[in-house]
């Protein structure tokens, strides 16, 4: 269902997303090579915490059969592994790595669903134009992202703009309407057709989160029935905001 915020939903969204913000600051701050990726994960839970929120991922049940709840309070995925990391205390962050941090605060009944690759220690010049090049997508994408234009202008932008660098957009996954709950309609394909789609308005609040592989678009998922790895082995990069939209251009809510 596609829910239109009224403006005391949009102030606890406003909220919550700020806290999914500082519990971003709080990673950054704290990642180094080294520690594991359980110990980032308890860091950002300890911040959401701090905040008065809890994370929505945690317990979260896809409802897919055999797959047990999400486990930790943040998905962690490094280098070819694109999304759904699982935390876990045998799993080191080196040097040189990026590291794809995907998190949602949960706070008075509303989620903030943010993602940021992390550059940690010497990065390699064509792992940054990467995580750049996701980073930018995402910008693409949101100049569309206005009242009476529609959902496929936004995926549109994004799946061409990161064609033009010379990378591939996840197609299996995608950003979505998010509210009470998570994962609210419409889903937001990271490539599709202008024009397409539903017709955006005010007071729709919605996770943009362009998924980009180096090589080709293919992926496979684990075995532990949540970490999505690229077929090829090649990186992949992660970048994510929840934003509000208004009369005029569109508020990005998770970033400080
Ligand atoms: N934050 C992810 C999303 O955007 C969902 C994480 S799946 C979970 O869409 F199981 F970890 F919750
Ligand atoms: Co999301």
């Amino acid at each position: 269902m596609v829910t239109i915020k009224s403006k005391r939903e949009i102030e606890l969204m406003r909220e919550v997303c700020k806290i999914t913000a500082l519990t971003h600051k709080a990673i950054e701050e704290a990642i180094k090579p080294g520690m594991t990726t359980q110990e980032l994960d308890q860091i950002a839970e300890n911040a959401m915490k701090k905040y008065g929120a809890i994370s929505a991922e945690k317990g979260y049940d896809p409802g897919i059969r055999g797959v047990p709840p999400y486990p930790a309070a943040t998905c962690i995925s490094i280098n070819d592994e694109v999304i759904h990391g699982v935390p876990s205390s045998k799993r080191y962050i080196q040097d040189g790595d990026i590291v794809s941090v995907d998190l949602v605060a949960l706070k008075n009944g509303f989620n903030g669903d943010a993602a940021r690759t992390y550059l940690v220690g010497n990065v390699s010049k064509d792992a940054k134009r990467l995580v750049e090049t996701t980073k930018q997508a995402f910008f693409e994408g949101i100049k569309y992202a206005k009242k009476g234009n529609r959902i496929g202008d936004i995926s549109h932008a994004i799946g061409e703009y990161v064609q033009s660098q010379g990378y591939s957009v996840v197609r299996e996954f995608q950003g979505h309407g998010i509210g009470k709950e998570m994962h609210e309609d419409p889903g937001i394909p990271n490539y599709g057709k202008s024009g397409k789609g539903l017709r955006i308005e005010p007071g729709m609040t919605l996770a943009i989160e362009p998924m980009v592989i180096q090589g080709k678009h293919n992926i496979l998922e684990l075995d532990d029935g949540w970490t999505i790895v690229t077929e090829d082995g090649s990186l992949s990069a992660h970048y994510e905001n929840t934003i509000l939209i208004t009369e005029n251009e569109p508020e990005v809510l998770t970033i400080l």
